[in-house]
């Protein structure tokens, strides 16, 4: 099978799965927060693998909380901002048209609950958010603005230090979901403007169910999980530690592997290419913005994105026809319509998403793949 859903998930790194071979074999279990040996010797891994993220990431120990993943730090953040922004009678918050449902539905939700005004940034139709709207829209009695680094569809990486810059001027908390960001491209949250970032394990190739939230100062948060005094009380419950050191592993190994999916965005540019010049109407979403370098989010006109998946499974090629956790549905991706893309083009939509695993010669594959599936129509 040639996988090309990985900004759905990943596959599980080679790093991982010798670490979790090392791990089952030394049989170490323990809570890491027993006094015991083993439990200490558990806390002090884990406390490396921060530190290890914490460098990699361009941010400091304190400033990374351990947790499930990007739909919990996005509920975390939303959580503990509206309830400040409440008590002073902040009245309203910012989203891009173009955010994940984790963001949509925080925002709408919060916004339900306390009265508040959602505000609703453009998107161009190259999948870029629209700033100058940004501008206009912005003011300082926002409780937050909330939008993302890059495009889960489409790969579009949105100007998020610019936008960081702006909320700073204007005083407003600035969340951005680098969930598709982080290990795809370099980043560095402590020169990025943002106040608070969130990503999943299980993007970078560690496990599903582990993630992290970056904060500019953790004492400007509230918990979330009550329980325990674990994650400095804002994330109450035993740690994932076994989750923590394949992510750790994992996102050291995918930033390594950075250069590699340079390497590969040769060969998606060269993809994209050739599929057009054999069929002309072909369309790629956010063509002329800045992308991740091995997405590629496209459609022939005409054609319907769900049968041409279900083709490409026959050929032993995995792709969704929007995000995996809309990819049931039968209407145009949200993200699409959003862009102003017609109902032509946005039911043909297939996206490939690959990662520095992956063979060059995948893209080949997947081309010849295409054009059989796309001519046999
Ligand atoms: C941009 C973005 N944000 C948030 C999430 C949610 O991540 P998770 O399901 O790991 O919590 C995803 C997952 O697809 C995503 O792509």
């Amino acid at each position: 099978m040639l996988y090309a859903d990985y900004n759905g998930s990943a596959p599980v790194s080679n790093c991982v799965k010798e670490l979790l071979m090392k791990k089952l074999d030394q049989c170490e279990y323990a809570n890491p927060n027993a006094a015991h040996s083993i439990g200490q010797n558990l806390y002090m891994e884990q406390e490396n693998c921060r530190m290890t993220c914490a460098k990699l990431l361009g941010a400091k120990s304190s400033q990374i909380i351990f947790n499930s993943g990007s739909t919990e730090g996005i509920s975390h953040i939303f959580n503990s901002l509206l309830l400040d922004a409440k008590e002073n009678g902040k009245s309203s918050l910012m989203i891009s048209s173009i955010e994940h449902p984790a963001v949509v539905n925080n925002a709408e939700y919060y916004c339900q609950l306390f009265g508040m005004e959602l505000i609703t940034v453009q998107t161009k139709s190259n999948g870029e958010i629209d700033l100058e709207d940004f501008k206009n829209k912005l003011n300082p009695n926002m409780a937050m603005v909330s939008i993302m680094a890059a495009n889960n569809e489409t790969g579009v990486i949105q100007p998020y230090c610019e936008i960081g810059k702006l909320c700073r001027e204007a005083n407003v908390p600035f969340l951005c979901d680098t969930t598709q960001l982080i290990g795809k491209t370099s980043f560095n949250f402590n020169e990025s403007n943002i106040d608070y970032a969130v990503l999943s394990s299980h993007k970078v190739g560690g496990l599903i169910g582990s993630g992290l939230i970056l904060c500019q100062d953790a004492n400007n948060l509230r918990p979330f999980i009550i329980g325990g005094n674990q994650e400095r009380s804002l994330r109450g419950g035993t740690q994932n530690y076994i989750g923590i050191a394949s992510f750790a592993c994992a996102l050291e190994s995918s930033i390594k592997k950075l250069e590699q999916l340079e390497e590969l965005k040769k060969e998606r540019i060269n993809f994209e290419k050739t599929l057009k010049e054999k069929f002309p109407s072909l369309v790629i979403f956010g063509e002329d913005a800045p992308r991740l370098a091995s997405t590629s989010f496209l459609s022939l006109p005409g054609t319907s994105g769900q049968k041409i998946q279900a083709k490409l499974e026959k050929h032993g090629i995995l792709v969704t026809t929007s995000s995996a956790c809309c990819d049931q549905k039968t209407s145009i991706s949200r993200i699409l319509e959003n862009m102003n893309v017609s109902e032509e083009q946005g039911a043909g939509a297939i996206r490939i998403s690959i990662g520095h695993s992956n063979p060059k010669e995948d893209y080949a594959k997947i081309y010849s793949a295409l054009c059989d599936i796309y001519q046999s129509l």
